[in-house]
């Protein structure tokens, strides 16, 4: 009798922690259409409320959980956001990180076995309103009230799936995104500090982040000389005209000289203009797209690259890189994936998903650093009490939100230095080789890690997968990086 009552309590924990609330198993995906391989793991996709009554907002905002692929119950929760601001989260999902690649066509689903859903659950969130499924409202949008929003549907979230984030939870963003996950980051710390939130924040990622358009806009003259895209004489007689005495490359402000009216400016403009020609990838400077010679209209808007699709590009990835935009949005605009995601209110009319949109008067209140909102954040009592940890990451190929303006931003900081910076291994986790250098990488206190990877641009998990996907587990599991 009693063995039986035992079972029958042990079976009723069993129920209830395995059993989805209701929102979760109507938003539950069964099957995607035109996968070719079985989803080990399980999936969600529905909308989530931002409402924000003190800013009277009234927002819902879409998302997509893959969980993790093994020992869910143990699985971290990692919140993914792209930036922009106006480009959806979903590119994250479907060309970086997650475990899917549609084929061009859209027809076809392929998979990445680099997800990160091979450790972590993995939360996107399209934000804000507009962006990719997104409805429209007429809120004008700022950094602000983005972040309130953010954390009323993350907040939202946690009651659709209570313990997704129960083993801790990581707020990442790539781009713009940095703003996003930094002042989101503010707001949970400032509540879990009041009292009123007990979300298990354990860290916060920024890939190739725009930290500072300042920093990042003046290394681009050290960046693209020392990759050869700008030569000697130009250089020096920049840095003759616009430096004075302190030719030091951190001190040497462009930035801040009149293009037209001054001389330095002048030579600094003609600099940066021979960088900007249409086959140049600013997000990837390594990066080859043929484009096709006919029908160049409409112009890539989310990679910088053409629509143009060439399996032969000599990229590794049978042209993956440059057709990507295609793929997802015809994979993402067919209605039978829709009505699958829950996305779909009228059958006869799906809905034009695009990569990004146009966010009309947003309102960018960090005027592009975000120094004074990450300090905030990394001296917060909240993140030293729970030691709380940052990784800065940076494929090392992007001109735009270059590492070499991120390393001036990471020193800027003044968090005192643990390492000396040395190189991270990146292993194939196989006896017979040894490894090879996966990129570069220097600890600060405050648990602060800088990290480069040798060879992505600035959608890192799409140039280097593997890389990232190892850096990445190593970070969040708190494994040492090297
Ligand atoms: C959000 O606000 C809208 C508009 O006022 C309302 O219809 C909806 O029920 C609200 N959602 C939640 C979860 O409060
Ligand atoms: C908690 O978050 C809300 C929503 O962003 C914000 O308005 C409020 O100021 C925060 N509370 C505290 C104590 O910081
Ligand atoms: C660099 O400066 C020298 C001396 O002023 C000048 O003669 C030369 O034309 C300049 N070179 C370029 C590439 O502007
Ligand atoms: C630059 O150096 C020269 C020679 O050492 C000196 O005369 C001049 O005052 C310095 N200029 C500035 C702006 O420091
Ligand atoms: C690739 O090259 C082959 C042989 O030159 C050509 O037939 C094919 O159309 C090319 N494919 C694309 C997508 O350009
Ligand atoms: C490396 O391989 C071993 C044995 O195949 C496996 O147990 C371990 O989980 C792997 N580690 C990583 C980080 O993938
Ligand atoms: C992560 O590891 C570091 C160094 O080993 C340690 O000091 C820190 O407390 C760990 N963080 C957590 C949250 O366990």
């Amino acid at each position: 009798m009693i063995l039986r009552i035992i079972s029958l309590l042990f079976g009723l924990f069993l129920l209830s922690t395995c059993q989805e609330t209701p929102r979760a198993a109507a938003d539950r995906i069964r099957w995607l259409p035109g996968s070719t391989f079985v989803e080990d793991f399980t999936q969600y996709s529905g909308f989530l409320s931002a409402n924000d009554t003190l800013n009277g907002v009234t927002a819902q905002f879409h998302y997509w959980l893959v969980m993790a692929k093994q020992s869910v119950q143990n699985a971290p929760l990692i919140v993914w956001l792209n930036g922009g601001p106006g480009c959806s989260s979903l590119s994250g999902l479907f060309v970086e990180n997650g475990p899917f690649r549609p084929s061009q066509d859209g027809k076809q689903l392929n998979e990445n076995v680099y997800a990160w859903n091979r450790f972590s659950n993995v939360l996107y969130l399209e934000s804000p309103a507009g962006v990719g499924f997104n409805p429209q409202t007429s809120t004008t949008w700022d950094d602000a009230k983005v972040a309130q929003a953010n954390y009323f549907a993350l907040n939202d979230f946690f009651t659709v799936y209570p313990d997704a984030g129960k083993n801790g939870v990581f707020l990442s963003g790539e781009g713009y995104a940095s703003v996003y996950v930094t002042t989101l980051g503010n707001v949970i710390a400032d509540n879990i500090s009041a009292g009123k939130n007990t979300i298990n924040l354990q860290g916060i990622l920024i890939g190739n982040g725009l930290l500072s358009i300042r920093k990042h806009y003046n290394a681009m003259i050290e960046f693209s000389y020392a990759k050869g895209m700008n030569f000697k004489e130009d250089f020096d007689n920049l840095t003759a005209t616009c430096c004075g005495n302190d030719s030091s490359p951190m001190n040497c402000d462009y930035y801040s000289y009149d293009f037209q009216n001054s001389d330095c400016g002048k030579m600094a403009y003609a600099f940066y203009t021979k960088l900007q020609k249409p086959e140049v990838d600013p997000y990837n400077i390594y990066q080859e797209c043929y484009q096709l010679a006919k029908n160049q209209a409409s112009a890539n808007e989310f990679y910088g690259l053409e629509l143009a699709a060439n399996y032969n590009s000599s990229d590794p990835f049978d042209g993956f890189p440059c057709f990507a935009e295609d793929a997802i949005t015809n994979y993402l605009q067919r209605a039978d994936v829709q009505s699958e995601i829950h996305v779909l209110a009228d059958q006869q009319k799906p809905i034009q998903w695009r990569s990004c949109s146009t966010l009309t008067n947003y309102g960018q209140q960090q005027s592009g650093d975000i120094s004074i909102a990450l300090g905030r954040l990394v001296n917060s009592l909240i993140w030293r009490q729970n030691n709380l940890r940052l990784l800065l990451y940076n494929g090392d190929l992007d001109l735009s939100s270059n590492h070499v303006g991120a390393q001036w931003f990471v020193e800027a900081l003044n968090q005192q230095a643990l390492t000396n910076g040395g190189d991270w291994r990146f292993s194939l986790n196989d006896s017979l080789y040894v490894g090879s250098t996966g990129g570069y990488y220097k600890s600060f206190d405050r648990q602060i890690t800088f990290a480069t990877i040798k060879g992505a641009g600035h959608f890192v998990p799409l140039s280097r997968p593997a890389q990232i996907l190892q850096l990445v587990r190593n970070f969040v599991t708190n494994s040492t990086i090297a």
